[in-house]
């Protein structure tokens, strides 16, 4: 019994935290972009990979336009804020789109040079009222 009450605990330790990879970056807040999955490929990640990701989920509007801006910390610090327009790629994401079921994909070269460790960050799209519908907080440990 001991044996099965520490499994349990185990058990629900790991699916707590492997899941803490992202959230969202105010928890009361409702996005127009409802995310239910984050996936990465490849996962997990490693320095100097071609990181390929793919946000699924549900839209409340319809994005015509926008951007995506993407920021990565290492111990606190900003080293990377990349701003993209979220429409230039049909194939990554389709505009319009929505409302309804949407799929974002999209790519980041994580630099051969970055030190191994943890890193944080948020993602952010803005529609073409320049309105935020998503902002995602993720964190990741990137070794060599
Ligand atoms: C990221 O870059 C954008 C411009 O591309 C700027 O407006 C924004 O303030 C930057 N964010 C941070 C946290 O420095
Ligand atoms: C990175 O995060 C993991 C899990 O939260 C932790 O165990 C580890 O000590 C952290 N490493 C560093 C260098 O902060």
């Amino acid at each position: 019994m001991m044996k099965l009450k520490l499994a349990i605990v185990l058990c629900v330790f790991f699916v707590c935290c492997a899941s803490k990879e992202w959230w969202f970056c105010e928890s009361n807040k409702h996005y127009e972009f409802d995310v239910s999955s984050v996936t990465l490929k490849p996962n997990p990640p490693k320095i100097g990979d071609n990181l390929n990701y793919i946000i699924s989920g549900s839209l409340s509007r319809q994005v015509t336009d926008g951007t995506l801006n993407l920021q990565t910390y290492f111990n606190n610090m900003l080293i990377f804020n990349i701003t993209e327009n979220l429409c230039s790629d049909p194939d990554n994401f389709p505009c319009p789109s929505g409302p309804g079921l949407t799929t974002l994909k999209n790519s980041f070269s994580i630099p051969s040079f970055i030190p191994p460790g943890n890193y944080t960050g948020l993602i952010n799209l803005k529609d073409q009222d320049k309105k935020e519908i998503l902002c995602l907080n993720y964190a990741m440990n990137l070794q060599k």
